[in-house]
């Protein structure tokens, strides 16, 4: 992995109108890098605007407020047509419900080569099932799954499909937004060992979105943890895992089942309670030790900088 970015995103904000004075701040000013080649983890519960983020960037909705940068050039703003086929087909995401992300009427064939007809990567018919036989062996399908429709897969291998189309137009970067959640938990590795086997062969970076941290570990070279709408807490996911420091972070650690039943009943939940901050000035987003970063003010800053200090 190396530490250069391949997008930077700078005060990103989506706020949606909900009514004549109601606003839902789902994205409320983030600042981060994702570097090329990692695997970088959103995650936080439910609501916090991690799918939102992911849309943002992908450009499926426009910023309220911000920029985003990919390979040092503005996704965002205003942009010719061609300009933004380029970034439709550099950026490609895979959803979190595999059975209604692929068109039912479709056959396989068509699902994945769509992207390739639009970016116009294909010459014939002969070239075109010839790409799809090759994408279908590259996710561990079978070259006879083209001419078969959606329903006739399995929740894993609709997945599949999922990665298979997204990777027909040669992406560099991929979003997959909870890819796993809907799938048998044995399922969960096998579709994850195959994102790492296709980012390692194809050189691939991902935003890996998910609520929970326990599969985000795993896959991710750094995470990033969301609360109401803001990045609390970014680090290496080692870091993150040993030194956690956001009282948001921990409390999402200590939900993380263990595998030991006896140690499981014993051990501490521990429960965020947003009041606990110090409230003497707005937070920031501030680098408490190398690449970790934490939302916090200025006594909080100096708290966790001892705390960092004594580990
Ligand atoms: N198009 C929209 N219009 C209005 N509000 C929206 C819209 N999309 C999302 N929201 C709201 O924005 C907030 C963030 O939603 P988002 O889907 O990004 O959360 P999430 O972190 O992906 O949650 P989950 O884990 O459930 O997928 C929520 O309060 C949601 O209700
Ligand atoms: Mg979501």
């Amino acid at each position: 992995m190396s530490q250069e970015s391949l997008l930077e995103i700078s005060n990103l904000k989506q706020h949606f109108k909900t009514g004549r004075h109601s606003v839902i701040k789902a994205v409320d000013g983030l600042n981060f890098n994702i570097y090329k080649g990692e695997t970088f983890g959103l995650v936080g519960e439910s609501g916090c605007g991690k799918s939102t983020t992911g849309r943002t960037i992908i450009r499926l909705y426009d910023a309220t407020e911000g920029e985003v940068y990919f390979n040092g050039e503005n996704v965002h703003g205003k942009k010719d047509k061609s300009e933004l086929k380029k970034f439709n087909r550099e950026m490609q995401m895979i959803f979190q419900d595999p059975y209604a992300s692929l068109n039912p009427r479709m056959k396989v064939e068509d699902i994945i080569a769509e992207g390739m007809d639009i970016h116009g990567l294909v010459e014939n018919d002969k070239q075109r099932k010839e790409k799809v036989h090759d994408l279908l062996e590259t996710v561990g399908l079978d070259q006879e799954h083209a001419n078969r429709y959606p329903h006739e897969f399995s929740g894993g291998q609709r997945q599949r499909i999922g990665i298979a189309r997204a990777l027909a137009v040669d992406p560099s970067f991929i979003i997959a937004d909870e890819p796993i959640s809907a799938l048998d938990v044995s399922i969960q590795a096998q579709v994850v060992n195959l994102m790492k086997q296709l980012q390692r062969d194809k050189e691939l970076t991902y935003l890996f979105i998910a609520h929970d941290l326990s599969m985000v570990k795993y896959i991710s070279d750094r995470i990033g943890v969301m609360y109401f709408g803001k990045m609390v807490e970014l680090a290496d996911a080692d870091e993150l895992y040993k030194n956690a420091l956001h009282p948001y972070t921990k409390s999402l650690l200590s939900a993380i089942p263990l595998p030991d039943p006896d140690y499981e009943r014993s051990r501490v939940r521990f429960n965020y309670d947003p009041s606990d901050h110090d409230t003497s000035e707005e937070p920031e987003f501030r680098e408490v030790g190398p690449d970790h970063w934490v939302l916090c003010t200025t006594n909080e800053f100096e708290h966790y900088k001892k705390q960092l200090a004594t580990v």
